[in-house]
């Protein structure tokens, strides 16, 4: 099975490796795709997202790490993904998490969303989460690699 990881990944975090490592041990190949939103401008640029992921997920051999605009159906269908994985964390996500599911099915009925549960963990962890501490100060080494970690403190200081 091809399946496809889609996110923001504004940075990733511990959180999404656990569930990248997790998943790419169950499929062939997975994609983790960055969603490219113009119209949304997040903290890290996209190619910033991007060198982040493919550092962090060096070693794992069936990882691809890649971008995504418009509607994520049209690119699993392009890149022949017949998956779409989601990490839950607590109930909270499930409302919005199965929204997008029924809304992808609906428009792709071939393409499933499978739901894979965080590790308890990291089952409070977000990227909003770890940009807050590491912006006022905090040590974030326990919710991010090290490259992470630095990236986030440069982005910071040039801020202030
Ligand atoms: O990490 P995020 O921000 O929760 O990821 C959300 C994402 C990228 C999976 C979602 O916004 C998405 O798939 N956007 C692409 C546009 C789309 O296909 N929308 C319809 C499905 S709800």
């Amino acid at each position: 099975m091809k399946a496809v990881y889609p996110g923001s990944f504004d940075p990733v975090t511990y959180g999404h490796i656990d569930i990248i490592k997790r998943t790419s041990e169950k499929v062939e190949t997975l994609v983790v795709a960055v969603l490219n939103n113009p119209s949304k401008k997040g903290t890290f640029s996209l190619e910033e997202r991007i060198v982040l992921l493919k550092e962090v997920t060096k070693e794992f051999e069936n990882v691809e790490i890649d971008s995504f605009d418009g509607l994520l159906t049209d690119y699993a269908y392009k890149k022949g993904c017949t998956s779409i994985v989601r990490g839950l964390r607590a109930v909270s996500d499930f409302e919005y998490e199965m929204q997008m599911a029924l809304v992808n099915k609906k428009i792709n009925n071939n393409l499933e969303t499978f739901f894979m549960a965080s590790s308890t963990k990291y089952g409070y962890l977000s990227s909003s989460i770890v940009k807050e501490v590491s912006m006022f100060g905090g040590n974030v080494s326990c919710f991010v690699p090290e490259i992470v970690e630095e990236a986030l403190k440069n982005k910071f200081k040039r801020r202030i």
